[in-house]
């Protein structure tokens, strides 16, 4: 007998097959058993009828607890009133071990319980539709960058000897002897890379010891980051809001299913269409003191203002040209006004604040240099950084995307622990 996934069942209606899956539900009625099968792809009702009340299937079916793996054989019908519309006349069910009390019931938990049981939490319906959406979004990038926009992907170390995103936030260990951190930002060897191939891409797991405890943040994230030779600031921003046009175009078209099941509201993301909203610095700050935030010029932007920002415009909202004392070390000045860098976020609408981080990146030696002192940068760990400005240095730009600030806005998720499978939290590690 053929072993097929849910997913495909509508293929096989008149056909007996085999699914492999776990229990999600079962309940009786008379001489009717309802067994709610689940293998990843999908769940399906299999069913079993008899007159005699004790028959192998039966027997089986009483044996099974929630969770318990089963392989269950059967004709597949065409059903309206199932879940997903097909069912399964059950033929055969072959318990493969018997689950425990599962733990994680239909009742609510709190989030402290359901994170120290994410092994298990990621089997429940509302998990599998926030992952099988973060590898869709996975898939767009990839699909955008390597396909569509024709970049080539470097991969970009995670043990380092310097810092790229401020000494504050690194996570230390030992090399030997010598420190090295885990990577904040694949960015400087991406600048690299790109003097090799002209566009570029990293895409890993990036590591940052904030000791912040927001729906924001993780320990351990992971981030994609293009960087482009001869591209300026605008370039940079104009690539950065075809990708996230084209991701929401792509989870639109292939992911519905799982966005209903997340009740997240569609006509939103619809909403994400290019151009996005662009304002400066010195107009983000204007607008938030006409919120009602006491600002000046020359604050940061936190969470709350990027909040509220966020929930101003119904697209994306793009702020550039940071005051430079505020952003990374690398950040091109803008030449008009050197006390500004020629940076820009990101804001993600709905609330959601930033998820793309980007510049343009200093191309002279000597600036470079001179920023690298003023930060009080360790200059041997930037030699090799430094000697690009030496060799055919060029404008360049490029951007870091978050990959759970992402996923939390498109599945309409508040915090970002649930956007990654495992994840790293502060002071939590486990499982
Ligand atoms: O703005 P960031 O710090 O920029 C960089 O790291 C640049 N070197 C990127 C580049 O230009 N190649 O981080 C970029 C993005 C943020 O916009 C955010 O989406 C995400 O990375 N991010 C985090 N996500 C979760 N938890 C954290 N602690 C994060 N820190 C940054
Ligand atoms: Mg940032």
């Amino acid at each position: 007998m053929e072993w097929v996934y849910i997913e495909d069942i509508g293929k096989y209606v008149g056909k007996e097959v085999e699914i492999r899956g776990w229990v999600y539900n079962k309940r009786s009625s008379g001489r009717i058993r309802f067994l709610l099968v689940r293998d990843g792809t999908g769940i399906i009702q299999s069913t079993a009828y008899s007159k005699e009340k004790d028959n192998p299937i039966f027997r089986a079916f009483d044996e099974l607890t929630l969770e318990s793996s089963v392989i269950v054989r059967g004709m597949v019908k065409e059903e309206n009133r199932a879940p997903g519309g097909y069912e399964l006349e059950l033929s055969e069910i072959i318990p493969v071990q018997i689950a425990e009390d599962y733990p994680i019931t239909p009742k609510e938990h709190g989030v402290g319980f359901l994170m120290a049981h994410r092994h298990l939490w990621l089997r429940s319906s509302k998990q599998v539709a926030i992952m099988k959406i973060r590898h869709e979004i996975i898939r767009a990038i990839r699909d955008f960058l390597d396909i569509e926009k024709k970049f080539t992907l470097i991969d970009a170390p995670i043990l380092t000897p310097a810092a790229c995103e401020g000494t504050t936030t690194l996570f230390e260990t030992d090399y030997f002897g010598d420190k090295a951190y885990l990577s904040q930002s694949g960015q400087l060897y991406m600048e690299a890379a790109a003097m090799a191939h002209g566009k570029v891409y990293c895409f890993g797991p990036t590591f940052r010891a904030e000791k912040s405890k927001t729906r924001r943040h993780l320990m351990e994230f992971w981030m994609v980051e293009p960087e482009i030779a001869y591209y300026k600031l605008d370039d940079a921003i104009a690539l950065a809001e075809e990708m996230i046009e084209f991701i929401v175009i792509r989870v639109l078209e292939r992911r519905r299913k799982e966005l209903e099941r997340l009740e997240r509201d569609i006509n939103s993301l619809e909403k994400v269409k290019r151009p996005f909203v662009k304002i400066s610095y010195d107009e983000a700050i204007e607008l938030l003191k006409k919120e009602g935030f006491n600002m000046e010029w020359g604050d940061e932007i936190g969470g709350d203002e990027e909040t509220v920002l966020s929930k101003k415009f119904e697209k994306p909202v793009i702020v550039h040209r940071f005051p430079a004392l505020q952003k990374a070390f690398y950040m091109e000045p803008d030449p008009e006004r050197p006390e500004l860098s020629l940076s820009f976020d990101m804001l993600a609408p709905e609330g959601y604040g930033e998820i793309i981080g980007g510049s343009e990146r200093i191309s002279d030696y000597d600036l470079l240099l001179k920023r690298i002192r003023e930060n009080k940068l360790p200059e041997d760990a930037f030699k090799w950084y430094l000697d690009l400005r030496k060799y055919g240095s060029v404008p360049h730009s490029g951007f870091g995307l978050g990959i759970e600030r992402t996923v939390a806005w498109i599945t309409g998720v508040k915090h970002v622990r649930e956007t990654i499978p495992f994840p790293r939290l502060l002071y939590k590690i486990y499982p």
